[in-house]
């Protein structure tokens, strides 16, 4: 049974205060007050992770607004350097002095903003899963990808460079996959469910084949793009959908809760 993870990613928004409001509302919904929702129960079951990843300077209000153990935070990049002359960059111990639970790594934006390769993010991976932090390792396509037939050539490729040197403990213990396909994210236009269920459980069986049955039913994958209120609970309900990684609707603490809602 996979546990399911349900994460936002808050990009370059919540300065320090903001981010502190948001947890402590989200914390009093998860202790069911005031209202009485379903909150409760999902903080009961201990089936489903919630995890923020916060700017790296509102990690730290983060951390200390949170309080019942359910949120996790993640860093959305790391440097796969544990210190030296890396002006800007944030090392992997820094982050897990800090908190840290899980790193994005290769999220679309660094991908195609910051123009980060495949190689990079291989450096990257690899020292997150020697590190105490945990990765959640993005991967998706762009439209012209998927219009020209070549998406799953993409996914393939940008796993099996990260992936090549794992063994099967390691993935199926400690990695966490997320499909974004690129035109899906922050533009309204979500993937259908075929199409996602479709992605991931190429992932899945890439996964297999690779590593073997018992890694790849216990790796985690999640979906991401324009994930709303009203699409989570149809891509929940997928079979190789394990989670969410949310941009936009995480930054309203409502919406996010909703979302969470849709989960348990
Ligand atoms: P979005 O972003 O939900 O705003 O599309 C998702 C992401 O970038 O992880």
């Amino acid at each position: 049974m996979r546990r399911k993870m349900i994460a936002g990613n808050w990009k370059m928004n919540n300065n320090q205060a903001a981010s502190r409001d948001f947890v402590e509302k989200l914390e009093s919904w998860f202790a069911n007050e005031p209202t009485g929702t379903k909150a409760a129960s999902v903080a009961a079951s201990g089936k489903i992770e919630v995890v923020i990843a916060p700017p790296f300077t509102s990690i730290e209000a983060v951390r200390a607004a949170k309080k019942s153990g359910i949120i996790q935070i993640a860093a959305q990049n790391v440097h796969h350097e544990s210190k030296g002359a890396f002006t800007g960059e944030v090392s992997l111990p820094m982050l897990e002095e800090a908190g840290c639970k899980y790193a994005i790594i290769g999220h679309s934006e660094r991908r195609h903003v910051f123009h980060e390769p495949d190689e990079a993010l291989e450096k990257k991976l690899i020292a997150t899963l020697e590190s105490n932090v945990l990765p959640i390792f993005c991967v998706g396509e762009l439209l012209e990808e998927r219009t020209a037939g070549n998406a799953e050539k993409v996914l393939a490729r940008q796993l099996e460079s990260a992936w090549t040197s794992l063994t099967s403990d390691i993935v199926g213990e400690m990695l966490v996959v997320a499909y974004e396909p690129v035109w899906a994210i922050g533009t309204g236009q979500t993937a259908s469910n075929g199409d996602a269920e479709r992605a991931c459980d190429f992932i899945r069986t890439l996964a297999y084949e690779k590593f073997g049955i018992a890694a790849s039913e216990s790796l985690r994958i999640l979906y991401g793009g324009s994930v709303k209120p009203d699409n989570s609970a149809s891509l929940l309900s997928q079979s190789d959908i394990d989670g969410l990684l949310i941009g936009g609707a995480s930054l309203e603490v409502e919406s996010f809760e909703k979302i969470i809602e849709t989960s348990v």
